[in-house]
């Protein structure tokens, strides 16, 4: 419940260990006060009292860098968060109308002629959420050219310095950090998802390191067209703005009565370094955002690398068979099973099994995986559409596109118009349709190009496909979770190019890449981990040598323990593993069952990150931990130093499982535990139990 100044002007949200404050100016404009460590209502007034720093003669504005959401128009200079415009003008000059603070949060109202605009602010923990609702309460159209979710302030500090989680395909979420310079640094998407090139997501210190120091973050929760800018002010104030659309040049029309709520824009402040800081936010997202987060997800085998496009119902049966025995527990059939997708370039659209393939359906398959004691999934990619399929041909004006101009091709394929409803309901009829036909217990599904014709010529208001593609994609997800609880999602975009809080609230786990190979990958989980849990974090065991991107050759040891950072998963081609393979194969898998529920639900410390050659991770639950520990390339002979671990009770004992050796607490926080690595490619799971 927030708390409240006696003259109704000053807000303070608390978290366990973090307050966020803010306050109406006499002359009715909402300023930043105070975002960072627990303060009392006292403090949070002490601070509105201050005077506004100077700022220099008729240059500059009196309120850049210290509001809470910035609007177009009056005396600013900065990148505004909201910018709209009517027949008779653009930009906004807002009156403040009252406020509602309650258990779910706090709400501020604002008004311009036409224009009804409330922040929501909401504790999650020690996650502030941030949302903006605006309504068109006028007579005539409205147009939101921009519409951020929220802006953050940052304290006066110097040198800050930012993170973020950069890529492109088969190489996502790669951590940099870099110092902050004057001027603005923005990342997002135009592509129509959320991206391989950047997560919507950044954070903010000047001197923290892995568990010592403040640490602000911000991530937002949209999967199409997005944009946040970081800005380091003339007077070194630092202000971050984001939200949905990547260009300021309009996102929707609304009518008289009509309003657009944006996705939330969540940020979190940790005094707990980068590692407390990913902590909170793994919690955060386990506690509020994914779906059922206490139910540990299950090893998966899918049937991608192994057999690509080339499938029949006998073939995946005996790899359903081989997987079993492993102690695989949900198998999915990837692409190829439907219309006439024997490749890329056909089939997309026509999502009924392939008569040639699956003579009989998917349900035989899918009962002969259920008696394997397996989960049954299967792959699609509702969003696209092969011109060479039957629903094209019938319905070529179904697609995004321009007139007159070329429809462009990624991988043979083009981009429904989910904005349609007519699209909308098609979907929903097959996906339904396809549930409902066999016993499906988990769809993976795909999006496996960016927009580009992003066209409507019969629509008044054609841009608009942007949000309202994103819009039709969550609501064709609730509506498929509500008609089928009992099945799992998996968000995939080629790998890791939809990944953002938005998706993850109506998904089960996440395609992290990809990229299987498990060295690039441990770089790549090492950025996802910053932000996302291993809860969600799917990762497969894959064929040596890969065969999809360098040819390197590593052990199966190597390769699960890489891919036991996440939620286990085996894609490699079963039916080639020698008995020996298949063997070791099930050890691992039965040991990754032993640990999960502290992988997938535990606190995680990143001991050290894979760069240096020797890379570990722990995860502590209760009584229990467990250390996973790879060695690139062991050099000049080089003892491998000692892992230093955390989250132990320094007074206790833990018996180690593997040695059966017993460690002092307080030496393996101090001093190390030694992990008996050596090589090349080597890789070791060490379990510890206090006694
Ligand atoms: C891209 C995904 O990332 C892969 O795992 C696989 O599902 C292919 N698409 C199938 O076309």
């Amino acid at each position: 419940m927030p708390e409240i100044a006696d003259n109704g002007r000053t807000w303070l949200l608390s978290g366990p260990t973090s307050s966020y404050a803010l306050h109406l100016t006499e002359t009715d404009e909402l300023v930043h006060l105070h975002w960072g460590p627990g303060i009392a209502l006292a403090d949070a007034e002490a601070l509105a009292a201050l005077p506004p720093s100077e700022r220099g003669a008729s240059f500059e504005s009196p309120l850049d860098g210290r509001e809470e959401y910035p609007v177009e128009g009056g005396p600013r200079f900065v990148r505004p968060a909201l910018s709209v415009r009517t027949d008779e003008r653009r930009g906004t000059e807002w009156s403040y109308e009252d406020f509602e603070a309650d258990a779910d949060g706090l709400r501020l109202r604002f008004r311009d002629a036409g224009l009804a605009v409330t922040l929501h602010y909401r504790m999650r923990g020690d996650v502030v959420e941030r949302w903006t609702t605006l309504r068109n309460d006028g007579e005539g159209p409205l147009e939101l050219l921009r519409a951020d979710s929220a802006t953050w302030t940052l304290p006066e500090r110097d040198d800050w310095r930012l993170s973020q989680l950069h890529g492109r395909w088969a190489a996502e979420s790669r951590l940099t950090r870099s110092p902050l310079t004057y001027g603005e640094q923005v990342i997002g998407s135009r592509r129509g998802h959320t991206g391989h090139q950047h997560l919507p997501w950044v954070a903010l210190d000047t001197d923290a390191t892995e568990e010592r120091g403040e640490v602000y973050g911000c991530a937002l929760g949209w999967s199409g067209t997005w944009r946040i800018a970081v800005a380091q002010l003339p007077d070194a104030r630092v202000q971050i703005t984001g939200g949905v659309g990547y260009d300021d040049s309009g996102l929707l029309r609304l009518a008289p009565g009509e309003s657009f709520t944006t996705p939330v824009f969540a940020g979190l402040w940790s005094d707990a370094g980068f590692g407390g800081a990913s902590r909170a936010w793994h919690a955060y997202q386990r506690t509020y955002v994914v779906p059922d987060a206490e139910q540990d997800r299950p090893v998966l085998f899918n049937s991608w690398e192994a057999t690509y496009f080339d499938i029949s119902e006998e073939q995946q049966g005996t790899l359903a068979r081989r997987a079993a025995a492993i102690g695989v527990e949900l198998f999915v059939v990837d692409d190829g099973w439907f219309g006439a997708r024997t490749g890329d370039h056909a089939g997309l659209g026509d999502w009924r099994p392939n008569p040639d393939r699956f003579p009989n359906g998917l349900k035989p398959l899918a009962d002969q995986v259920h008696d394997l004691g397996m989960q049954f999934g299967i792959w699609v990619e509702p969003e696209m559409v092969n011109p060479d399929s039957e629903l094209y041909r019938a319905h070529p004006d179904w697609v995004q596109f321009q007139s007159g101009r070329k429809r462009t091709e990624f991988r043979n394929q083009l981009v429904l118009n989910l904005a349609r409803e007519d699209v909308q309901e098609y979907l929903w009829e097959q996906l339904h349709g396809l549930l409902s036909s066999a016993p499906v217990d988990y769809v993976k599904w795909d999006f496996n190009r960016c927009f580009t014709d992003a066209g409507w010529p019969d629509d008044p208001y054609p841009q608009r496909l942007w949000v309202d593609h994103v819009r039709a994609l969550y609501s064709l997800l609730d509506r498929l979770r509500a008609a089928h609880p009992g099945v799992a999602f998996e968000s995939c975009s080629g790998g890791g190019g939809r990944i953002d809080l938005g998706i993850m609230s109506r998904t089960d786990q996440v395609w992290t890449s990809d990229n299987t190979d498990p060295l690039d990958r441990l770089d790549i989980q090492h950025g996802f981990s910053q932000i996302h849990p291993a809860r969600v974090m799917a990762a497969w065991v894959t064929d040596s040598p890969n065969a999809q991107l360098n040819g390197r050759v590593s052990s199966l040891r190597f390769r699960f323990v890489s891919a036991m950072a996440g939620v286990l998963g085996v894609g490699g081609d079963l039916s080639q593993w020698s008995e020996e393979e298949l063997v070791e194969a099930r050890r691992w898998v039965e040991l990754y069952k032993e640990i999960r529920p502290l992988v997938q639900r535990g606190d995680l410390y990143r001991l050290r990150p894979p760069a240096g050659g020797l890379g570990a991770l722990q995860y502590v639950r209760g009584d229990e931990s467990v250390v996973l520990a790879w060695l690139q390339a062991q050099r000049f002979g080089e003892p491998v130093p000692a892992l230093r671990l955390h989250g132990l009770d320094p007074t206790a004992s833990y018996e180690c499982r593997e040695t059966g050796e017993v460690h002092r607490g307080a030496v393996l926080l101090h001093h190390g535990l030694r992990t008996g690595l050596r090589g090349d490619l080597d890789a070791t799971v060490i379990r510890l139990r206090r006694i």
